[in-house]
């Protein structure tokens, strides 16, 4: 395989172009599922306090003595200032890593009105050395501005429901603009992109799988990528994506497979 591209971010670090989701990946299976990931080449694991694996996942990153960067976020019910000084205490205990690379506000729920104070305790984890990037997930242009008005500190990342029946072109050029890395999640659609016949025509093209060519339409992008397989032939096919890319007419055509109504999860305004 050739070297894996990695993409700079605002605050001097860079972290791995493509990374392992496991979201959905029940607990007894994650540490098999991480372990053989990383086996097959993986350089990143992206988990959550919510998906419950972190411990699996902490445990197959140190067994595998890899240098791994991984990402875990703060979920909805800890945000504040002290509460979310508080989950990350316990993410980091329960990952059991010597660092956590990269820290992500979960969901904004603007209905809580916390995010502010939250941004404000994971700029001091930052400051103090705790974690290595901040970031967000699932923010809007007005939650982005806010957050950086109130510190001055804008995040590295914020990870976004991105595919190409959901593509977020505008929130992508303003990410661009303020130096914000975009990560796409579920960015196969969670599955529902793949049997496009746009896709599948482009797939048959280069010799590779959709799902190949869903994953390189991302890496071309410049965006950073964490599809998630339950599956060790599933993980290394969407890790073979560095030896073709896409031409004129195919970014075109997935241009236009772009929907006023492709996304599939929550409006995070509303959640
Ligand atoms: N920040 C957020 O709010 C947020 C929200 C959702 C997700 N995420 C992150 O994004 C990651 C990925 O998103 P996702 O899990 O929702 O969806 P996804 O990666 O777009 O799609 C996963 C689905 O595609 C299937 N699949 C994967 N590779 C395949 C292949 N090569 N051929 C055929 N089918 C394939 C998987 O089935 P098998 O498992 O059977 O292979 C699974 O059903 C998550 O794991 C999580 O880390 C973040």
């Amino acid at each position: 395989m050739t070297d894996q591209p990695r993409i700079a971010l605002n605050d001097g670090n860079s972290m791995p172009q493509l990374g392992y989701g496991v979201f959905l990946v029940p607990p007894p299976e994650t540490k098999r599922l991480v372990a053989d990931a990383i086996d097959v080449g993986y350089q990143a694991v992206d988990t959550a306090t919510f998906y419950r694996n972190e411990a699996e996942v902490g445990a197959a990153v140190r067994e595998s003595g890899k240098t791994i960067f991984v990402t875990t976020k703060l979920f909805n019910e800890d945000q504040g200032y002290d509460r979310a000084l508080q989950a990350f205490d316990a993410s980091y205990k329960a990952l059991g890593l010597e660092t956590i690379d990269l820290y992500l506000i979960h969901w904004p729920k603007p209905a809580l009105d916390l995010y502010a104070e939250s941004w404000k305790a994971l700029v001091r984890l930052r400051d103090e050395g705790r974690v290595k990037t901040i970031g967000v997930s699932n923010f809007t242009m007005v939650q982005l501005e806010r957050i950086i008005h109130d510190t001055g500190v804008v995040p590295a990342v914020n990870q976004i429901e991105l595919h190409p029946y959901f593509q977020q072109v505008e929130l992508r050029a303003y990410h661009d603009e303020s130096n914000i890395v975009t990560t796409s999640w579920s960015p196969l659609g969670r599955g529902g992109v793949l049997d496009d016949p746009v896709i599948a025509g482009i797939a048959r093209k280069h010799g590779k799988t959709p799902a190949q060519v869903i994953i390189r339409w991302h890496i071309d992008n410049g965006l950073t990528v964490i599809p998630k397989s339950s599956s060790r032939a599933r993980q290394a096919e969407n890790l073979d994506v560095f030896d073709f890319s896409l031409d004129a007419d195919d970014i075109h055509a997935i241009a236009g497979l772009d929907r006023a109504d492709g996304r599939i999860g929550p409006d995070p305004d509303f959640l």
